[in-house]
């Protein structure tokens, strides 16, 4: 037996993606969205309502998207829970940011691994951003010099309880577990 739930929709596993954004005056921002994912090679999808963050990109066409953490959830959480138009959530949370080397929006330290955006379409809730740069906290690098998701413990976000899930070890290998089943 299944059961069925008619119109609902929830995705899983959801990542807890922070959006950053300067606004008019170069005061950074944060905040919290689950409903966003890669939707080309170099193209990145967030459904946003409205917020402080889309005051910011009408008046900034750029943005960056970090990964939050198992290490930076309160503060995730606390920028999914409070307005940047009521408080200066970046100074409450005391992150310490940089400005992007390649798009005019904040990189916040504690986030391991961040995407420079630049606006492609910002068009009802749908934001589409072009990734210029992949920038990665060198602390959290493997001995290739690749991005090590062990180290990173980010966590993902789960639209039935509404819980952050942390994300397991490896299970299996892409492009490759199914062989098995090819000259069977
Ligand atoms: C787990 C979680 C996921 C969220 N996902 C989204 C989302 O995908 N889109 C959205 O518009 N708001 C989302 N929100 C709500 C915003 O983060 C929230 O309204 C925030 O206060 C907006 O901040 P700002 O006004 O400073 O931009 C989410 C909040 C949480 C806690």
């Amino acid at each position: 037996m299944r059961k069925n739930f008619e119109r609902k929709l929830q995705f899983f596993p959801l990542p807890v993606l922070i959006i950053g954004t300067f606004d008019k005056d170069g005061n950074p921002n944060a905040m919290n969205a689950a409903w966003g994912g890669q939707s080309d090679t170099y193209e990145v999808s967030i459904c946003l309502s409205d917020h402080k963050t889309t005051d910011n990109l009408k008046v900034n066409d750029s943005f960056t998207v970090a990964f939050a953490t198992e290490d930076t959830l309160v503060e995730s959480d606390f920028f999914g829970i409070v307005s940047g138009r009521k408080v200066d959530k970046i100074k409450k949370s005391g992150f310490e940011y940089v400005k992007g080397d390649y798009v005019n929006a904040p990189i916040f330290k504690p986030y391991p691994v961040t995407l420079e955006c630049k606006v492609k379409l910002f068009e009802g809730e749908r934001l589409v951003g072009e990734v210029v740069n992949l920038s990665v906290d060198e602390a959290y690098l493997d001995k290739d010099g690749n991005i090590d998701y062990d180290k990173c413990k980010f966590i993902s976000y789960d639209p039935v309880k509404h819980t952050y899930r942390r994300l397991g070890s490896i299970a299996g290998f892409a492009f490759s577990a199914g062989k098995k089943l090819m000259n069977k």
